[in-house]
């Protein structure tokens, strides 16, 4: 239904991008695609955000560029004209859900509850972004899930990081993490892109599963 099964198990670990700054958009995406990281979700929370997604899309040909805090019904026609592969969002409401249904762009919706998954699996869902991954459980909470919805899966986000990323990919619902540990504001500010690379690339070799 979504799309984002197939797309997220390609690449299970995804970097969440707050662009602050045009200049950066492109390096930035170009140094995590060198680090094999190539999904990158860029948040609409920045005024450059939909300008950043449009021009790494145009430039950065190996990544698969997607929307992440898709919260307004009207975004999804904008993005797919901007060139994003995908929206996400952190929750869902009617309005996205049927906003996203005269869409094609495989969509990502947010839940955080057993109630809000099942809303989600009435719709014809079965990926969804679990957010804020750690503030509501994390692990325990995913392993939980498990069990009364065996054939749900997952994309953890908000709070995983580096250390935790394993433990998320270890379980049997959770198709791929994402985060934004990767850039951190400090290295982007000073274009420390090599820094970015060598992290992208010490977590993309981590794709053990349990
Ligand atoms: C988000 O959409 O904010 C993501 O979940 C990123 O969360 P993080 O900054 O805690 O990694």
């Amino acid at each position: 239904m979504s799309g984002m099964l197939e797309l997220l198990s390609d690449s299970p670990v995804v970097p969440v991008l707050t662009i602050e700054d045009l200049e950066s958009a492109v390096p930035l995406a170009r140094a995590l695609v060198a680090g094999g990281l190539n999904v990158l979700e860029i948040t609409l929370r920045t005024p450059c955000a939909k300008a950043a997604i449009n021009r790494i899309c145009a430039q950065v040909p190996e990544g698969v560029v997607g929307a992440g805090t898709v919260t307004r019904a009207e975004d999804f026609s904008l993005l797919k004209d901007l060139g994003a592969r995908f929206a996400i969002s952190p929750g869902a409401t009617p309005a996205l859900y049927e906003a996203a249904a005269r869409s094609d762009l495989p969509f990502l919706p947010g839940i955080a509850s057993a109630s809000e998954l099942m809303q989600g699996l009435e719709r014809g869902y079965d990926c969804f972004k679990f957010f804020p991954a750690n503030a509501i459980g994390g692990v325990a909470a995913l392993r939980a899930l498990y069990g009364p919805f065996p054939n749900a899966r997952f994309c953890p986000t908000g709070g995983i990081t580096e250390e935790t990323l394993s433990d998320y990919l270890s379980l049997p619902n959770v198709i791929a993490a994402g985060g934004s540990w990767f850039a951190p504001a400090a290295d982007v500010a000073a274009g420390r892109w090599e820094r970015i690379t060598e992290r992208a690339r010490r977590v993309a070799g981590n794709r053990n599963r349990g």
